[in-house]
């Protein structure tokens, strides 16, 4: 059964985390709790002066942290971030892969610059970011120490939601944007390879408040894979 209980302490220290999508929202509470429980941070997105103010509150509190502007969609530069991270801190054990964006509507719309935006930050700035950081985590647990991939899907993924369907049935999935496409990432990955120590999850978010799908009538949540 999982445990509800908040950690406490410094549990993490010693682990280096990565955590895309760190300039807003859950990408940026998640990176201070990571510090906060004693994990050296990087965090990523494309607004610099958030993500300077983030590694400033999160000096102050004691812990460190790195923040290297960086657009995932961009394979090249991805790779370059992960080098920065070999360079400064060895490698990275933990990856919150989290970066997105929920552009809602419905197929009827044609909104297709809007679907292509998903596709290449949702889809391909996710699979970047595994590519540049999977070898760290499989190093580390071939070391037997511990490596976490934590990729972020949406409750869209789970169940069928008005005007969330242009890109699922794109990929064939069966219901939620490219969330679908990426809890299907997650699952194969969990499963690859057989015998690493390795730790592959996907939390599924339902609403937070500050996101644009607070308006709509989902309870708010997140559930594990
Ligand atoms: N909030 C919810 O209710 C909810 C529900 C279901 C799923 N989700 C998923 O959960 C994740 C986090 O959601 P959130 O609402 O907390 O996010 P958010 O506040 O909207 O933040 C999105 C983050 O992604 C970053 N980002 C966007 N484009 C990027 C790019 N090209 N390169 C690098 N970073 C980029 C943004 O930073 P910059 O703009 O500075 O680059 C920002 O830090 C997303 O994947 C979202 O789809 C959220």
């Amino acid at each position: 059964m999982m445990s509800t209980a908040l950690l406490t302490g410094t549990p993490l220290a010693g682990r280096v985390a990565v955590v895309s999508g760190a300039s807003s929202g859950m990408g940026a509470v998640t990176a201070e709790r990571l510090a906060e429980l004693g994990a050296t941070v990087v965090v990523l997105a494309r607004r610099k002066e958030r993500l300077d103010s983030l590694v400033k509150n999160i000096e102050a509190a004691g812990g460190t942290a790195l923040a290297p502007a960086v657009d995932i969609t961009d394979r090249d530069a991805v790779q370059t971030t992960a080098d920065q991270v070999v360079e400064r801190f060895g490698k990275a054990d933990l990856v919150f892969n989290n970066a997105g964006v929920q552009l809602i509507s419905g197929i009827e719309e044609l909104k297709v610059d809007d679907w292509q935006r998903q596709i290449d930050l949702n889809i391909s700035g996710l699979m970047n970011v595994i590519a540049a950081f999977l070898p760290h985590l499989t190093d580390s647990a071939a070391q037997g120490k511990p490596a976490d991939l934590i990729n972020t899907s949406s409750i869209a993924a789970t169940r069928i939601l008005a005007k969330f369907s242009i890109i699922s049935s794109r990929l064939g999935v069966p219901a939620g944007q490219n969330t679908g496409q990426l809890s299907g990432v997650s699952k194969r990955s969990a499963s690859e390879p057989e015998d690493s120590s390795g730790h592959v999850d996907s939390p599924h978010p339902a609403s937070t408040a500050s996101s644009s799908l607070a308006a709509l009538p989902i309870e708010p949540g997140i559930r594990c894979r």
